[in-house]
């Protein structure tokens, strides 16, 4: 393999920039010529490719976003697409393709190997920590910690007027930004898809709480259940208590990437270039126990999280906040 080309798809996620910087640096160590491909799939399919140097990846590594761009491409959904797309791969003698983000990028990659002879390898980059096979997803870290951040602001408003306090979190089906934001930040009740959740059991928490003499109810809700407004309106209906709702939205997709997000991205973006330059392919990289793992991409979609340690986590958050 003398050539990869390395994308970032979907949702951007802080982290894909060191990603993409431990991509271009491990493959010119070994010898690769890289080439960046702008815009996702759909910058690939128009033949957005421009070769990459170390210098190309000088002072990225501690900005959000993503210097290649991403892009969600409905055309690189057919075999039309694909087929385009394998032709610029050819005329840009790429050979192996890197792709960063999340499971719809994978299946992406997946099917562009099946259909034609490209080998590609997957890092997990997308804020919704979503993919079973591996702990951590690169930009998880930091939205938890944008929530957290925020989280502790609330605390002092809604502490001042002795008011309930519900946050809507990214993370699309999966609770994980509202679990783990809400546990570090000391929330009073987690909602999340996993775990069931009763209205009324939520309303005599509240109640308990400001019987007992809590000033302020943080309630981390997940965007899988939404409806924050909603839900607001509904608590201060039933208890009779001020309640306030907060949307952080796509403030969660930026920022500065933490030191872990930043470790995780270098370890997966160097370890999907040697399973290249090991000839594999229709691979993904991640972190499971703290060792970087890789899965075929089929198998790795298809499994299901850990939900024994996620139940912890939940159950913990509930005898810790109430
Ligand atoms: O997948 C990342 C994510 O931020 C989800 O948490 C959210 O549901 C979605 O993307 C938002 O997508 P968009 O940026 O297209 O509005």
């Amino acid at each position: 393999m003398r050539t990869i080309g390395v994308l970032t798809s979907g949702g951007d996620a802080p982290g894909m920039n060191a990603a993409i910087r431990a991509v271009v640096r491990t493959g010119i160590a070994n010898g690769l010529r890289v080439m960046g491909i702008q815009r996702g799939y759909s910058g690939l399919m128009n033949g957005e490719i421009f070769e990459m140097t170390r210098s190309s990846v000088s002072d990225i590594i501690q900005r959000g976003g993503t210097i290649l761009k991403s892009a969600r491409s409905a055309e690189f959904r057919t075999p039309e697409g694909r087929k385009k797309a394998y032709n610029v791969l050819k005329v840009f003698g790429i050979e192996g393709l890197v792709v960063i983000g999340g499971d719809g990028s994978f299946t992406g990659a997946k099917l562009l190997s099946d259909e034609w002879d490209i080998k590609t390898v997957g890092i997990p980059g997308t804020i919704d920590n979503d993919l079973a096979y591996t702990d951590y997803t690169i930009g998880f870290d930091t939205a938890v910690n944008t929530v957290l951040d925020a989280i502790n602001k609330l605390r002092d408003t809604s502490t001042s007027h002795e008011r309930v306090s519900v946050v809507e979190v990214m993370g699309r089906h999966c609770g994980d930004i509202a679990l783990y934001a809400g546990l570090a930040g000391g929330a009073e009740s987690i909602i999340i898809p996993e775990e069931d959740y009763n209205f009324d059991e939520l309303c005599k928490t509240i109640i308990e709480g400001k019987v007992k003499g809590k000033l302020h109810n943080l309630i981390l809700l997940a965007e899988g259940i939404g409806g924050a407004e909603e839900l607001a309106k509904k608590i201060e209906e039933v208890t009779g208590i001020e309640s306030r709702a907060t949307v952080l939205g796509h403030i969660q997709r930026g920022g500065s990437p933490t030191a872990f997000d930043r470790i995780l991205a270098s370890r997966l973006g160097a370890r999907a270039v040697e399973l290249l330059l090991e000839g594999k392919s229709k691979r993904v990289v991640g972190i499971r126990d703290n060792k970087i793992v890789d899965y075929d991409i089929t198998e790795a979609l298809q499994m299901e999280k850990r939900r024994d340690d996620h139940k912890k986590l939940y159950e913990l958050s509930k005898i810790l906040g109430y």
